[in-house]
């Protein structure tokens, strides 16, 4: 395995597959979403890197939090604290054997840093929230996306998460709707729930939580692990 993250392509086995969590829109839970993911795979064994580019650094947070848990370390590569832009950012080496690699990407990204990183990511995973600037701020984003060659030509599997639902409110079914007319999968839809918040604190995530704990949303978390898998080569 080479030690560069390069640009690996899907059909060479074997190489690392690279989540990017994108949205333009701040506060719609990439970074909740991208280190639950982190965990979910870790927890499986799965050999998993988490690249911050968020000059905020929340998920390098989280993952300090995490190295002192007892789930164990994460491994990190942090764009910020190597001060490196987003496209060298992939020349930093990689731990051997990493199969996969998340990338928390940071809000108002568009244009050509838009393009590098999508350029880099084998999977897009884009957490949307019920709000109605959430739902605004997504059909921009997602026309952004369009402009993209990969994207528009549906070489790289992408997909929404639906984030802090409350079910049964008129916004979330607006949201559905907006969703069903994009025709981009909706792999999973998560609660607003403070398991998220608590497990935030503590470096952890959902999948760490004693069985039974919060099931529906363990649930939901399995469909995701699921539609990662089936869209990758690990
Ligand atoms: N499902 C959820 N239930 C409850 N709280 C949530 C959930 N998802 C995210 N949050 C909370 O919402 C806030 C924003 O989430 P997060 O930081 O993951 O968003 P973000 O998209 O990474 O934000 P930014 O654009 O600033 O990087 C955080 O306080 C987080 O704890
Ligand atoms: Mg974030």
């Amino acid at each position: 395995m080479t030690t560069a993250l390069g640009h690996p392509t899907q059909d060479e086995a074997g190489k690392p597959q690279r989540i990017l969590v994108i949205n333009a829109k701040g506060g719609c839970g990439k970074t909740t979403i991208a280190t639950n993911l982190a965990a979910a795979l870790h927890a499986q064994s799965a050999h998993t890197l988490v690249v911050d580019f968020d000059p905020q650094g929340s998920a390098s947070e989280w993952l300090q939090l995490r190295a002192a848990s007892p789930q164990g370390e994460i491994p990190a590569l942090s764009a910020l604290r190597h001060e490196v832009s987003v496209s060298r950012c992939w020349l930093l080496p990689l731990p051997p054997g990493t199969q996969w690699v998340i990338m928390d990407a940071p809000a108002a990204l568009h244009g050509v840093e838009l393009q590098k990183l999508v350029h880099e990511a084998d999977i897009l995973i884009i957490p949307v929230m019920p709000s109605p600037i959430d739902i605004e701020a997504m059909v921009h984003f997602i026309k952004d996306l369009f402009f993209i060659a990969k994207v528009r030509q549906q070489s790289i599997p992408m997909a929404i998460i639906a984030n802090r639902v409350k079910t049964n409110t008129i916004i979330f079914r607006t949201l559905q709707k907006f969703l069903q007319a994009l025709r981009i999968p909706v792999i999973a839809v998560l609660r607003d729930s403070q398991d998220y918040i608590h497990a935030f604190e503590q470096g952890l995530a959902l999948v760490d939580l004693p069985a039974g704990v919060n099931e529906r949303e363990a649930i939901q978390w399995r469909h995701i692990l699921e539609w990662v898998k089936s869209r990758s080569n690990v």
